[in-house]
């Protein structure tokens, strides 16, 4: 008996080391990276470099597998066992474990002919053509290996107002935006005499002083100094991600003849070589009025929500802080998007309906501020009348923190300018921003998936 057991082992292992042996680029390889890699890993995608062919590849095969055991790659923060959202990535067990042993057999090419799939998705218009296009200003990103936060600024002048069902940001060559949130200021025509005298460039990186002058240059204000109105969120942009267009009688809004686009806090992962970014807008007009316009709630720093207690965070302390809001109507939710800077370690925002049932919105166990995702949800999410939304986050300022600003730990906390407060990198901001829509009937059922 014991004789059979260890020849079926030894079987077993034979067939196990031949099944492994067998794994190649193009059977095996090539389609869980078009899957979940090459989205970003392309020529005009958000990663430094692409990982489209055999060579590209087979140059980064130990980083690869470094990446992918340790879960850096692909990126989704997001805890996948609390909700999901439209364009998770993310490798299975098998998958993670296949590369692995490719690699360590050598990372054989394999035969042509069992190639799938010969072709990634270059990152192109997922609407449709539009019916403009505006340029943001080239961005010169310093080659020094180090993450850039700007504010952009676009003026959009057009022959009349309209109706806009979608915009979307399209990165050009040597794209570096790890994420982009764009609202739009909507200027009456007579309120402001010119909207391009105005810098189109903020570098957040720097002292207050030289932000609040940046600030002013960027001459956003109406010419008697009052604020225009603004569309929150027009375009958000996640690098792997195409452009956001819901399905039709949702969303979309009025863009006036005069108008900025203020990408705010964009921000630049780390290069070694000075590169020029670009990036261009898409915009899809529409003949009708917006039906439902999307709505967006802020909660924390600058928001409808106090954080408790106030976000000052003391050198060489972890801190727990939460902010909650109740909700006065049922509600749909259709986006979520957690915001914090450096010292970020944890978030989770879930809401409690009235009769005490928890609804989960999203929850980021290991907080990683390059990944500053919207989340949509696959269908909308209803939020009834009288719910409490709750957001619970971390913040670790001591030096175990490879993302601290400062050698030793300093006091770090929101900072408060223009009457709100700012966005510099190394100050913090907790902030939870969701989009929603006032509850329909059926709104749960639809898919948000296009
Ligand atoms: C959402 C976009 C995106 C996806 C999807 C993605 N990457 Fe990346 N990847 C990046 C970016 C951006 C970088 C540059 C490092 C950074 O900015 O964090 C990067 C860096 C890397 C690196 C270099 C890491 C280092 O430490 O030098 C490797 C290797 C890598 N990715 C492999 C992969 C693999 C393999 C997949 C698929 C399983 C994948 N990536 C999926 C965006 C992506």
């Amino acid at each position: 008996m014991k004789k059979v057991l260890c020849m079926a082992l030894i079987l077993f292992f034979i067939w196990a080391c031949q099944k492994s042996n067998s794994y190649t680029y193009t059977k095996d390889i090539a389609p869980i990276l078009l899957e979940n890699c090459t989205p970003c890993h392309q020529p005009k995608g958000a990663a430094p470099f692409s990982l489209i062919n055999y060579n590209q590849v087979f140059r980064k095969k130990n980083t690869i597998v470094e990446v992918t055991q340790s879960g850096l790659m692909p990126p989704w923060p997001a805890d996948r066992d609390y909700t999901h959202f439209l364009g998770e990535k993310y490798l299975t067990a098998e998958q993670k474990d296949i590369i692995k042993k490719w690699v360590e057999n050598g990372a054989p090419e394999g035969n042509y002919t069992d190639l799938l799939t010969q072709t990634y998705h270059p990152y192109v218009s997922a609407i449709g053509k539009p019916d403009t296009t505006v340029w943001f200003d080239s961005i010169l990103i310093k080659g020094n290996s180090r993450d850039h936060f700007f504010i952009a600024t676009l003026p959009i002048r057009l022959n009349q107002k309209k109706y806009v069902r979608a915009m979307e940001f399209i990165p050009g060559k040597n794209n570096l935006v790890h994420h982009m949130n764009g609202r739009l200021l909507n200027y009456e025509l007579d309120n402001k005499a010119s909207i391009t005298t105005g810098k189109r460039l903020l570098d957040l990186e720097v002292d207050e002083q030289s932000y609040i002058q940046q600030f002013n240059d960027l001459k956003l204000a109406n010419d008697d100094g009052s604020r225009p109105a603004q569309i929150n969120s027009a375009v958000n942009y996640l690098p792997g991600a195409t452009g956001q267009i819901y399905p039709p009688g949702i969303g979309g809004f009025t863009i006036n003849s005069k108008s900025i686009l203020v990408a705010d806090d964009i921000h630049f992962g780390p290069i070694p070589q000075d590169k020029w970014s670009t990036g261009k807008v898409n915009i899809f007009f529409s003949k009708t009025p917006p039906n439902r316009p999307i709505r967006e709630v802020m909660m924390g720093t600058n928001g409808e929500s106090k954080i408790i207690p106030p976000l000052i965070i003391p050198p060489n302390q972890i801190t727990n802080h939460t902010s909650f809001l109740k909700i006065p109507e049922d509600i749909s939710v259709l986006t979520v998007n957690p915001h914090m800077h450096l010292l970020g370690k944890s978030f989770k925002a879930y809401a409690i309906n009235p009769s005490g049932d928890t609804i989960r919105l999203v929850h980021i166990p290991k907080w990683d501020f390059r990944w500053q995702y919207f989340y949509t949800f696959p269908k909308m999410v209803k939020i009834p009348k009288g719910s409490v939304i709750y957001v619970d986050a971390c913040f670790d300022n001591t030096k175990d923190n490879p993302n601290n600003p400062y050698n030793p730990p300093q006091q770090v906390s929101e900072r408060f300018e223009f009457g709100g407060a700012g966005m510099r990198t190394t100050d913090e901001m907790l902030q939870f921003i969701i989009t929603w829509l006032p509850y329909q009937k059926g709104d749960e059922h639809i898919s948000l998936d296009l």
